[in-house]
């Protein structure tokens, strides 16, 4: 009996010993760093799709322009502006006419990308105003090829708040274009996925 304490005492100590060892382990390169996690968590229940339409108002005319150029072209001569970088904070309202109800503004920059066609990359967020969705963005990345193509196509590659996890596609029409100012107002109709 004498010598099978010290034997199971020392098998105590190694075990502890291995246990905070793996402890360390675990904590250090599995849950600190990348873990599985239930979606439950995050409060993520099922996952939608939803339709958003909208008009989005781009006024480059006038005392208080919301669309301003912030780069010129590289060269005035070419067709499609190549390198033109415009600003933007356009209004989102709910009709055609900028005196409906606001839902929100498109916030971001449109960048003319192509040296052939009349091509846009555009970078921008929908920051929502009405309802549950006031506080929650969706961004969109693509490229609008506004002069050949009567239904632009972009990707939605994700969102904040509500649209956490969001991806989709928006699609933008002309509603109206004043060919002598440029103010155009583009109507969004905006498919996504999210929680
Ligand atoms: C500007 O564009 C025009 C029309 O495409 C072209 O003829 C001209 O050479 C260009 N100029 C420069 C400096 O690139
Ligand atoms: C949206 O949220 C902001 C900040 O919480 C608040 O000031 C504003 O009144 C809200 N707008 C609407 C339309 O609910």
């Amino acid at each position: 009996m004498a010598r099978v304490l010290p034997t199971v005492a020392s098998q105590l100590i190694v075990f502890l010993l291995i246990s905070s060892f793996s402890t360390i382990l675990v904590s250090g390169e599995e849950q600190g760093f990348a873990r599985a996690l239930d979606r439950k968590l995050l409060g993520l229940k099922k996952e939608k799709l939803s339709h958003f339409r909208f008009f989005f108002h781009d006024i480059l005319s006038g005392k208080n322009p919301t669309a301003v150029q912030v780069v010129p072209p590289s060269n005035y001569s070419s067709s499609t502006l190549f390198g033109l970088v415009t600003m933007f904070d356009d209004p989102l309202t709910l009709g055609p006419k900028l005196s409906s109800k606001m839902v929100g503004k498109a916030q971001g920059f449109y960048a003319s990308a192509s040296q052939q066609d009349v091509a846009f990359l555009m970078v921008m967020n929908f920051a929502f105003t009405e309802g549950k969705y006031n506080g929650s963005t969706l961004t969109v990345i693509g490229r609008n090829n506004g002069g050949t193509s009567r239904v632009r196509e972009m990707p939605v590659v994700g969102g904040s708040r509500l649209f956490r996890f969001a991806r989709g596609y928006a699609e933008a029409t002309t509603h109206s274009l004043d060919l002598k100012t440029g103010d155009a107002i583009i109507e969004y109709n905006v498919y996504v996925f999210h929680y």
